[in-house]
């Protein structure tokens, strides 16, 4: 008799994105007319051309893939040397932050190193999550047997929820209480918003005083506007003894189809043993990929080296100008059909409240029944989600500028 894991049986229905695919589907299926003219602001996955800087050296890497004498196998799990040193230098050195190049870990996705990480921690943290939250935080967390049962709102027993509301700009607060393990997004998705240097600050001082690991999802660190704010935690004194940062290749060189992302684990970062030592995390971290992951291929490799040269920066520029174009396009839209609208300045995302008494999955349901448009509904983000919804800014401008031509036309 084999036995399953059960706390996947805990799990709220289906991961949100496939299950909102699901109910596209559904509507499309019933109404052909409909379809022809669905625009999808739903999942964040991007829509324009990878740069042509990646295009070419994916292209020279297929072509040594041809020859004997430039063939390459499995590579180092962590990453090829030369992508490591460009990251470290890059996103790290040059703007102030000390990140040494095999502090850089190599994957194929922050998706799933935020999940994966937890392969490190052990099963007695106290865990926080903002709320709403990237629904990867929770779910792996459920897997892994940290929480307990979800009540009907899908809030878990276990986990410390932080809220994020209009009162505090969608930034969450250090809790009272103690946490072992704090999740922090920013820019933040769903919510489109962006801790200022102040707010990092509070959470590292938290950090440091509770001895608490800070996951740091900077997924869309690219979309930055404002010149104050911090792209990295690592800006912040005291980071490198508290905090795990992610990045992804995803959002700013459009690798979604792609895979390339990196995780950074500072070696001074340190968590207790169950006799209360206190060892490095980076042995760790290191161990897991060399065991459990094979590298990510010699082709994507070169192509996500070659968004840090210089023509590699200014086509992600310019890609990141494009999307951040859009929002402000769906920003006015939004406004321009009297509904609240925050986000989009330094994020992808605009999250919009709803119109009062309207629940996110019915504004799901009249915007895609009535402006054939996909967005993401809030609630499924968390309980804190509920009466809002989220617009993804990753289409083109042609579809940007219809959905801002539709949404005033709905009559709510
Ligand atoms: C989202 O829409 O929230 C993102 O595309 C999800 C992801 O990046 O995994």
């Amino acid at each position: 008799m084999a036995f399953l894991n059960d706390n996947y049986l805990k799990l709220k229905t289906g991961y949100l994105f496939p299950e909102i695919g699901r109910r596209v589907k559904a509507f499309c299926d019933a109404n052909p007319e409909a379809a022809q003219r669905l625009i999808r602001c739903g999942i964040g996955d991007v829509t324009e051309p990878l740069p042509p800087a990646a295009i070419a050296a994916m292209h020279k890497a297929v072509d040594e893939m041809a020859g004997r004498d430039t063939f390459k196998g499995y590579g180092p799990e962590q990453g090829y040397e030369w992508l490591r040193a460009a990251i470290a230098k890059n996103d790290f050195r040059d703007r102030g932050c000390e990140i040494a190049d095999d502090e850089i870990f190599v994957s194929d996705g922050a998706k799933c190193d935020t999940g994966n990480i937890l392969d490190i921690f052990g099963h007695k943290n106290k865990i926080a999550v903002s709320d709403p939250v990237y629904p990867v935080y929770v779910d792996t967390n459920v897997m892994a047997g940290h929480t307990g049962e979800a009540n009907d709102a899908g809030t878990y027993a276990r986990l410390v929820y932080l809220p994020c509301k209009p009162s505090n700009g969608f930034i969450p607060e250090p809790p009272k209480r103690h946490v072992d393990v704090i999740y922090l997004c920013s820019p933040n998705n769903p919510t489109g918003a962006a801790a200022n240097r102040p707010q990092l600050e509070a959470w590292v001082k938290y950090a440091l005083e509770h001895k608490a690991v800070i996951l740091f999802d900077a997924a869309y660190e690219a979309y930055i506007t404002d010149a104050n704010l911090p792209h990295s935690i690592y800006e912040i004194p005291g980071a490198r003894e508290c905090a795990i940062e992610f990045r992804s290749c995803s959002k700013n060189g459009g690798f979604t189809g792609v895979r390339c992302a990196y995780t950074v684990v500072p070696k001074s970062l340190n968590a207790q043993t169950k006799d209360g030592a206190f060892q490095p995390l980076h042995p760790l971290w290191l161990r897991r990929m060399t065991t459990k992951f094979n590298g990510v291929s010699y082709i994507v490799q070169r192509a996500a080296e070659a968004l840090y040269s210089p023509e590699g920066k200014a086509q992600v520029q310019a890609l990141i100008g494009h999307y951040l174009g859009n929002a402000t396009v769906l920003r006015d839209g939004a406004k321009k059909a009297g509904l609240k609208v925050s986000g989009g300045v330094n994020a992808p995302y605009i999250w919009v409240k709803a119109p009062k008494g309207v629940t996110s999955w019915q504004a799901f349901d009249k915007i895609l029944g009535e402006a054939n448009v996909v967005i993401t509904p809030g609630s499924g983000f968390g309980s804190k989600g509920e009466g809002y919804f989220r617009i993804s800014a990753f289409n083109s401008r042609a579809n940007a500028e219809e959905v801002a031509r539709r949404l005033p036309e709905l009559k709510w």
